[in-house]
């Protein structure tokens, strides 16, 4: 079974709305998922409990109860844990990188959320896990050009040393109106632009997270779409 943690210490970055899409998206892939929610605000178990029961397996835990829940899942059989953080204790989303194959950083494309990016990059870094950024809410592109802010954001991002995700995830009502019915974007709005900036970035993290990937400097590169 391998694990992904999404994480961020900025509350409304967007870790639950891209845990609760990559575990649908690896359900719908076909592999046994289970989307792990240590936040006790519970917003991922509210999403997914709109399904009734439909989609991936919920565990509604503590960041203690993470180990434990691991080796339940290994010996169920599942294939892919999700970990949906919250941005605080910092101790709770250490415990998820602990025990993460691969974790997600989220980030906007502002400057108090690059600022904590770099921290929560060194965190990762000294833990010895692995992990890629993936922007969140990021202006989307207009007449085919990368808003500034985006070019300066992956710009500044190359300093965590953390590959970037060619994929970004745009600010976009699909993932807004999705979430509210317990649908992932794909679900809600299959062919979107939304549906497929997800879609793309799972075809890129997939492999990151089996550890299969041939190892390409991301970070160097502009932000796709
Ligand atoms: N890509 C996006 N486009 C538009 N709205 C988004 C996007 N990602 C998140 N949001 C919205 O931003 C708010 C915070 O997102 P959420 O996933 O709950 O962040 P976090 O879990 O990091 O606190 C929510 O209202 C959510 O609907
Ligand atoms: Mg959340």
């Amino acid at each position: 079974m391998k694990t992904l943690a999404v994480i961020s210490r900025k509350g409304g970055a967007g870790k639950t709305t891209l845990s609760v899409n990559l575990a649908i998206t690896a359900h719908l892939a076909g592999l046994k998922t289970m989307l792990a929610d240590i936040d006790p605000q519970r917003s991922a178990s509210d999403v997914l409990r709109a399904r009734n029961g439909d989609g991936p397996a919920l565990a509604e835990i503590t960041a203690g109860k993470l180990f434990s829940a691991k080796v339940q899942a290994q010996q169920a059989g599942l294939d892919l844990m999700v970990i949906d953080t919250p941005a605080a204790p910092e101790t709770d989303g250490l415990q998820a990188v602990n025990s993460a194959d691969l974790c997600v950083l989220v980030c906007r494309p502002t400057f108090l959320d690059i600022a904590s990016a770099v921290r929560s990059a060194e965190a990762v870094r000294r833990l010895g896990r692995k992990g890629v950024i993936v922007l969140s809410q990021a202006p989307p592109r207009r007449n085919n050009a990368e808003p500034s802010v985006v070019l300066k954001a992956a710009e500044a991002l190359r300093f965590t040393g953390m590959p970037l995700a060619t994929v970004g995830i745009r600010a976009r009502a699909a993932f807004q109106q999705s979430i509210a019915h317990g649908r992932s974007v794909c679900e809600w709005e299959p062919g979107s632009p939304a549906a497929e900036e997800i879609t793309r970035l799972w075809d890129q993290i997939a492999p990151m997270l089996m550890g299969r990937e041939v190892v390409p400097d991301l970070t160097a590169q502009a932000v796709q779409r």
